[in-house]
């Protein structure tokens, strides 16, 4: 059984490669992000199915997550049940590729606690990756998050413009995937800005490599994805209803108001449930399993790095 589906999955790869060069590159308009988009719900229509790997994929992870958690993790009626179901089991959906954004910052830290001295609440990201090309865990790929602060300002720009203008290296960087295809990031949760909901940003990368100084060399290896992170409404309206968030002026852009949510859709949602009792102040922890294509390789457009 395990040889045919290797075996099946190799095919399917061999297939994929014919149909499908690396380079194709970030869309950078609407119209490009909304084509490419159809390209690729075309494409996941083609693919195999990966449902029965990713459900397995989610459930060990919880079920480990569960057995670490036994002395802190208190259910109470309360809590809200999770809703691990929201990952896309049903065909090999690949996570959706978003625009890069005005706020990347180039060669940030290798690190698993972006926080520094960011108030908000803490969110530890279960991360997991999928190769499209195999349906099986990625391991060794370096997956890499940039958000705003709780009051919607990116680190580096701290205008609330693209203008880089300090250095700022609060709420980026990136960590690892291990040998099981997952990567543990706390961060706070994301406030939010004018124009865009709640997100946080991604990049994942391959063949990755690294300084001297312990940051990434963006764009020294492959970029197989680059994506965004959304989060249930609800979630936002009670982690903005907190201080610092509620410090924020700036006007609230709804989820259904967010024309890169409704193009990613609900595969690009984590799963979120407290880290600790019902309180936000104990933290969240968030699921999410990315499925990349393992042999893109996407240019990075912004030029802007960290220094010191
Ligand atoms: C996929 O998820 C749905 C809920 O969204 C669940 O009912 C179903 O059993 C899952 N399928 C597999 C193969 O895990
Ligand atoms: C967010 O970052 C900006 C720029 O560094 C800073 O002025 C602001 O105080 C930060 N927000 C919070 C709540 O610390
Ligand atoms: C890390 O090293 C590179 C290469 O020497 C340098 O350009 C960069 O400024 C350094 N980054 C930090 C944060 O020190």
């Amino acid at each position: 059984m395990r040889l045919f589906l290797s075996l099946a999955s190799l095919l399917s790869v061999v297939g994929y490669v014919c149909a499908h060069g690396a380079d194709e590159h970030m869309p950078t308009t609407t119209e490009e992000l909304i084509a490419r988009n159809r390209d690729v719900a075309a494409r996941d229509l083609a693919a195999r199915k990966c449902s029965a790997e990713i459900a397995e994929f989610e459930a060990q992870r919880i079920a480990k997550r569960d057995r670490l958690m036994k002395r802190q993790w208190t259910p109470t009626s309360t809590a809200p049940t999770p809703h691990y179901t929201s990952i896309q089991n049903s065909t090999c959906v690949l996570h959706p590729e978003t625009v890069e954004g005005p706020y990347y910052i180039r060669n940030e830290m290798i690190r698993t606690d972006l926080r520094e001295t960011q108030l908000g609440v803490p969110i530890v990201l279960d991360i997991g990756l999928i190769n499209s090309r195999t349906c099986q865990p990625m391991p060794n790929a370096f997956v890499e998050l940039w958000a705003c602060n709780s009051t919607g300002i990116y680190g580096g720009y701290p205008t609330g413009r693209p203008t880089h203008v300090k250095v700022d290296s609060f709420l980026r960087g990136g960590y690892f995937t291990n040998p099981e295809g997952i990567v543990e990031i706390t961060t706070i949760y994301p406030g939010y800005y004018a124009g865009r909901t709640a997100h946080i940003h991604t990049m994942v990368h391959s063949n990755w490599q690294s300084q001297a100084n312990g940051t990434l060399l963006s764009g020294g290896g492959s970029v197989n994805h680059i994506g965004q992170f959304f989060f249930d409404e609800a979630w936002n309206d009670r982690v903005y209803a907190t201080p610092p968030y509620n410090s924020n002026r700036q006007p609230r852009t709804l989820n259904n108001q967010d024309w890169i949510l409704t193009q990613a859709g609900r595969s690009a949602f984590v799963n979120l449930q407290y880290l600790g009792g019902n309180s936000l102040a104990d933290g969240l922890l968030g699921y999410i399993t990315v499925v990349v294509d393992g042999n893109a390789n996407y240019r990075i457009q912004n030029t802007n790095s960290l220094r010191r």
